[in-house]
């Protein structure tokens, strides 16, 4: 199995204001409590120096404490280990679980052989040893504690850097940030968590958490041999449906080891996942400033988390409470009448039966956005993309489902295959994943999304195309006899050359261009005489069909509405400036055509459309992080042309996610030149009495005044990158308050540390967190209020691929706003709207 690692959160929350005021507090706590100790504290005990039942040990920095303890009502002593700056003194580790020492006379100490021992000194008696490991081959032992409050025995020659034993290794209640919760597949070492028995009895009670390594991986909680919840493949605690902060949590599974671990970075951070003696396991942080434990996460607590609540086949989704389960499409329920009295457990069956036989028609459907069922007995292979995994899936008769594996493996490789009923799936707000589960080829018809052929499914597909192509063949001798009716009607004037040849020596910049010119019936016959169903859109200018040349090319048709005010001159714009146009993030300009009133621009077909469906879409999948960086990067490097590598400096004028078009590989295309302008010479700006543009994203400058440079194409754009970060569109971001856009959001996020908070929660916090923070840091440069604040394009590549470190704080950022609700579609640009409503904008952000 290769190896996988999922970095499920990560979050700073430290608020900038507030650091220096408070360690500097904290810097004199410590060196108080520091002071205090350096007489009597020590963090080591060596054979000749055991730890007698008055003493503790203190971590080096003060962190961690050990030393004899007694629960509250009782006289048993305890060595254990707490926090020792925070004053309810939680005990995270208990060294004697069940064998408390029953006076004050007992020692901890470590023998010449590195074996822990506590002894009762009364009665001499040994209550708890742990022996290291026998091969460490220790020299004069010590035990230490660790400013991480791991409790080691390691050689006292300052060995070789490995422990003979570890507290680490052997958990109690409480995981601490560098704790491993799994099992280490080489020695056979199961770490698990398990609750005190009661508050005043730390010996191992019924609750215990433990890492279930069969199959796909995950923790499993369970009260004696009941489970009472389960994590969900591949998904660390707290990951799920929590708001955690500054801690992640790490997922490794490979040959050495299966292990959930938090990681902290920030040291003031103190972050802890206990499995309490109610039979809940719950991720807590330590506010230093209200001085107590914020549970930011626990489960079980919510209805769909007992496990199984909704039987095989049931998918249960705590929004529709009480009606909690449902069957997935292609099942019923096995027992109508009990189903009817919320007694789910039965579950649900098939309504119709896979064949599985020779000219099988399986497929799948996808269920996105769950908890993958129980996984133990899947079979995972870590080689397989997610195709070949569909397609092995299908071959195999006892394969259920299949998913990818790991949402967030570089290679993006990996699948889990399901031989089995599928039990207990649910849906999940965050770090739900999607599951493709095999349905019959009935059952799939009358399914939304994706259905799939099986190779076995020859004769159908024969007689389907059969009839296409005749159907077709019919078809095309209508059209093509309709174009030679035209021709043949037209043949006497060269209408559209003679058009362009004046309109473009009029306009002063020649006809230097090689542009093929298509004549209207051509066109026609291509959209199919621009049918609805070939309707792609409608932009500002016009609606935008989908059409097929008679060579198999597949065209994007742009026709300018012949009310559209500005078109002649947009349309002239747009086909001048592309023309010339040459880059692999700019869309292609195909063609023309000019007939009588018709102005039609050719573009080369996007099959992805626009990145705002994906972004904001409700049908499409989620786009994965890697995507979107692509897609900034694209979207950066078109706009640097047009700014700076182009034989001009154009002005786009109108960046948009509808404007940014999709390749059948998710490369982005900006399309749309209709408002481009030129700068000559030394311009840098224009000012314009009329202002267009999209709401959303005009910069306040250009808003406002009507100045527009580059630097308001820098403004469109970082708005656009916030979008893709967040998936949200900036105008309408917030539901509570409209005044609050994304640009606002994403700036109060950024001050008050928590960035990542806009990352798009479909993104299940699978994202390369360096770089979203760059983005975000990024898009804010880009939006500030000050256009000589804001980057060039030349920079902001620069900074993409730059250490954040070294990128300026970005200042408030400017939009606009307006005061009072104005009914206007997103995609239609403004012109008008912003010049008669030139007071209604403020300016916000101070
Ligand atoms: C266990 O944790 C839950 C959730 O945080 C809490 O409500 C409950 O009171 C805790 N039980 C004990 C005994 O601390
Ligand atoms: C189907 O998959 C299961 C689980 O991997 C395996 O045991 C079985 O042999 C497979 N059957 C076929 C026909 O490949």
């Amino acid at each position: 199995m290769s190896w996988r690692v999922v970095v499920l959160h990560a979050c700073r929350n430290m608020q900038p204001s507030k650091i220096p005021y408070r360690s500097f507090f904290r810097i004199i706590i410590l060196s108080t409590t520091l002071f205090t100790f350096s007489i009597a504290a020590r963090d080591t005990i060596t054979p000749t120096q055991p730890l007698a039942d008055n003493e503790t040990l203190v971590s080096s920095d003060g962190s961690f404490a050990l030393g004899f303890f007694t629960p509250s009502a009782t006289a048993s002593r305890y060595v254990g280990i707490w926090y020792n700056k925070i004053p309810s003194r939680d005990i995270v580790w208990v060294a004697n679980r069940g064998n408390p020492v029953i006076d004050s006379a007992g020692q901890l100490s470590v023998a010449a052989n590195g074996t822990l021992i506590i002894t009762d000194q009364k009665s001499t008696a040994v209550v708890w040893s742990a022996a290291g490991d026998p091969t460490a081959g220790l020299v004069s032992p010590v035990a230490q504690l660790l400013d991480n409050g791991n409790f080691v025995v390691k050689g006292g020659d300052g060995g070789n850097g490995s422990y003979a034993w570890q507290g680490f290794d052997h958990p109690t209640d409480t995981l601490l940030p560098g704790m491993k919760l799994g099992v280490d597949r080489t020695t056979g070492l199961n770490r698990t968590l398990t609750a005190w028995k009661s508050k005043n009895d730390p010996s191992p009670g019924e609750f215990y958490a433990a890492v279930d390594i069969r199959g796909d991986p995950e923790v499993y909680l369970w009260a004696g041999s009941n489970k009472q919840w389960r994590s969900g493949p591949s998904v660390g605690i707290g990951a799920s449906g929590s708001a955690d902060r500054g801690f992640s949590v790490r997922f490794v599974d490979n040959d050495q080891e299966v292990a959930y671990s938090q990681v902290v970075t920030d040291k003031s951070i103190v972050s802890r996942v206990v499995v309490n003696q109610s039979g809940l396991i719950q991720h807590a942080l330590w506010s230093w400033e209200t001085s107590q434990w914020n549970i930011s996460w626990y489960a079980p607590s919510g209805k769909c988390d007992a496990v199984g609540e909704c039987g095989t086949y049931g998918v249960c989704n705590a929004n529709d409470s009480p009606a909690l389960c449902q069957c997935l499409q292609g099942f019923v329920p096995s027992n109508q009448r009990e189903w009817d009295l919320r007694n789910w457990g039965d579950g649900c069956v098939r309504s119709t039966n896979l064949t599985c036989t020779n000219g099988t028609t399986d497929g799948f459907m996808v269920v996105p956005g769950v908890k993958l069922p129980v996984s133990s007995n899947a079979v995972v292979n870590m080689s397989l993309s997610l195709d070949e995994c569909e397609a092995k899936c299908l071959k195999n008769c006892s394969c259920t489902a299949y998913a990818s594996a790991n949402i967030s493996s570089a290679d993006g490789k990996g699948c889990v295959m399901w031989v089995e009923e599928l039990l207990d799936i649910s849906k999940v707000s965050t770090s739900g994943r999607n599951l493709y589960v095999r349905l019959s080829a009935g059952d799939l018809a009358s399914g939304k999304r994706k259905t799939l052929w099986s190779r076995a499914s020859w004769p159908l597909f024969v007689a389907t195309c059969d009839l296409l192509l005749v159907l077709l063949t019919i078809y095309l001798t209508c059209v093509f006899r309709r174009i030679w009716n035209r021709r043949r009607r037209r043949r006497a004037t060269p209408y559209a050359i003679n058009f362009f040849n004046e309109q473009f020596d009029e306009g002063g910049t020649g006809n230097d261009f090689d542009l093929p010119i298509l004549d209207f019936a051509t066109v026609e016959a291509a959209t199919d005489y621009f049918s609805t169903a070939n309707k792609l859109g409608e932009g500002g200018y016009g609606p935008v069909y989908k059409g097929v040349l008679s060579d198999g090319q597949e065209i994007a048709v742009k026709r300018l509405a012949k009310t559209s005010l500005q078109g002649t001159e947009e349309f002239k714009n747009e086909v001048i400036l592309i023309a010339k146009l040459q880059n692999r993030n700019l869309v292609r300009l195909l063609g023309c055509c000019i007939e009588r009133e018709e102005r039609l621009l050719i573009y080369e077909y996007m099959i992805n459309k626009s990145l705002d469906a994906f972004l904001f879409g409700k049908e499409v999948p989620p786009l994965d992080w890697q995507t979107r960086y692509r897609i900034i990067l694209g979207i950066t490097r078109g706009l640097l042309y047009l700014h700076h590598d182009s034989r001009f400096r154009i002005i786009h004028r109108d960046m948009k996610a509808s404007n940014i078009l999709l390749d059948k590989d998710m490369n982005p295309k900006i399309s749309d030149f209709g408002m481009a302008r030129i700068l000559g010479g030394d311009e840098t700006n224009i000012n314009t009495k009329k202002v267009v543009g999209t709401y959303g994203y005009m910069s306040p400058e250009y808003a406002l005044d009507g100045i527009f440079s580059l630097k308001s194409d820098v403004y469109s754009f970082g708005v656009l990158v916030l979008e893709i970060i967040s998936g949200k569109k900036n105008r309408g971001s917030s539901p509570f308050s409209p005044q609050l856009n994304l640009v606002s959001h994403a700036w109060s996020l950024w001050i008050e540390r928590k960035g990542l908070e806009l990352v798009d929660e479909s993104l299940n916090y699978t994202v390369a967190v360096k770089e979203v923070l760059n983005c975000i840091k990024v898009g804010l440069l880009c939006v500030q209020e000050r256009p000589e604040d804001r980057p060039l394009m030349s920079s902001v590549i620069l900074m993409l691929g730059s250490d954040i470190a070294t990128l300026p704080e970005p200042k408030q950022p400017g939009f606009v706003t307006r005061v009072f609700p104005l009914q206007v579609d997103e995609n239609v640009n403004m012109h008008e709207v912003y010049a008669s409503n030139h007071l209604s904008a403020s300016l916000v952000g101070r």
